[in-house]
């Protein structure tokens, strides 16, 4: 290792050799992997699941996988697609600009560059969603090249066999540098794989199972007793609240008010129940949503439900109030305030690209309903 702070216990083509070797007997199967050692992976679907394992557990990720691929079997398949399909399959995954870019991708690659995708972290990254970490993956595990992956999982491998103290994030480039010293030039797609899940299901964030890891001998943290500390975070900053009013507007026919979001920012083109704008608790005076009335989306007479939805995004939590109001089934002349609207049947929204939070909203509407 370059750096006199993290001295290798092993020479060091040993640690890939011996997480190789733990690699094809531990492997996790996956159904987007090749095992060990037989030709890769389609890049298709290599591509596929990388873009959703981005912030997603790999639990989460499986049943996704499949149904996209029974959908769309070819990136010219999923080019195809109407991106509204794409959204509404991705419901639940969160984080849905990966969706838009998913299907950006494909079209890209579908046309410009004969449905194949390029075979270079260089090239991968020009693409529409690949950034560093992805097109590290896609390289190695779809192409076989020497290129490192560091997720999560590879950063805590590396803080804690070499005891690096530098916290994180700033300790970022120096994890990646041990990590990038350690990567082999053959086999390097199964040797990042191999260190992802060692990092998920043995050098675990919490209770590792020392006893099971090829290189718990070389481990300088294991050896220092206090391997749970590693990596070493600074302090996170606490999430701000937000706060907003929901408009359900139910229509003589049973029918619902819906509305499609804007095409930029968070959920973008994703389908909501109308709203306030959701506001830091810490910039309203009085702490609530007082000048709901503004945003209303009819003027009717409106009432106001017991029970709130929270949600917790990347950024912020959401505190959401509901109020609910009866209206004539010619109420569109009575809209206000709300762009592409949708008048859907709230007992099957299932053909819509409603994300998790509004489903929430839509669950407390109608438990009103019933009650
Ligand atoms: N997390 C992200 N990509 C992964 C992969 N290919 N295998 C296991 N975990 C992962």
């Amino acid at each position: 290792m370059r750096s006199p702070d993290h001295p290798t216990a092993l020479p060091k083509s040993q640690y890939a050799a011996r997480l190789l070797d733990w690699y094809d007997c531990h492997y996790r199967h996956l159904a987007w992997r090749a095992p060990p050692g037989a030709p890769a992976a389609a890049p298709y679907r290599v591509w596929l699941s990388e873009i959703m394992l981005q912030q997603t557990a790999v639990v989460t990720v499986g049943p996704y996988f499949t149904k996209f691929l029974d959908a769309w079997p070819t990136v010219d398949a999923l080019a195809a697609a109407e991106m509204d399909a794409v959204l509404t399959a991705w419901v639940g995954l969160g984080y849905y600009a990966r969706a838009r870019n998913l299907h950006r991708c494909a079209q890209i690659v579908a046309a410009e560059l004969g449905g194949k995708f390029p075979n270079t972290e260089t090239e991968l990254q020009k693409l529409p969603g690949i950034g560093p970490y992805t097109a590290a993956a896609i390289a190695a595990i779809a192409f076989g090249q020497t290129a490192t992956v560091v997720d999560g999982n590879v950063e805590r491998v590396m803080a804690r066999l070499f005891a690096v103290t530098e916290p994180l994030p700033k300790a970022k480039s120096i994890l990646r540098e041990l990590a990038q010293a350690l990567t082999p030039i053959k086999r390097a797609g199964d040797y990042a794989q191999a260190v992802m899940d060692l990092g998920a299901t043995v050098c675990r964030p919490r209770g590792p199972l020392c006893g099971d890891c090829p290189v718990a001998d070389a481990c300088a943290a294991r050896r220092l007793g206090d391997i749970d500390t590693y990596p070493r975070r600074a302090a996170k900053k606490a999430k701000p609240t937000r706060r907003g009013t929901m408009f359900w507007l139910r229509r003589a026919d049973g029918r619902t008010l819906l509305r499609r979001r804007p095409d930029k920012g968070l959920l973008a083109s994703m389908i909501e129940v109308p709203s306030t704008p959701w506001v830091d608790v810490e910039k309203q005076s009085d702490g609530t949503n007082s000048d709901w009335r503004k945003y209303v989306p009819a003027a009717c007479e409106w009432r106001r439900l017991e029970g709130q939805v929270h949600h917790t995004f990347t950024h912020f939590h959401l505190v959401l109030d509901l109020m609910v109001a009866d209206t004539a089934v010619d109420a569109k002349a009575v809209i206000e305030n709300v762009a592409g609207e949708i008048w859907a049947d709230p007992h099957d929204l299932s053909g819509l690209a409603l994300p998790t939070v509004m489903k929430k909203v839509v669950r407390l509407a109608l438990a009103e309903d019933r009650s």
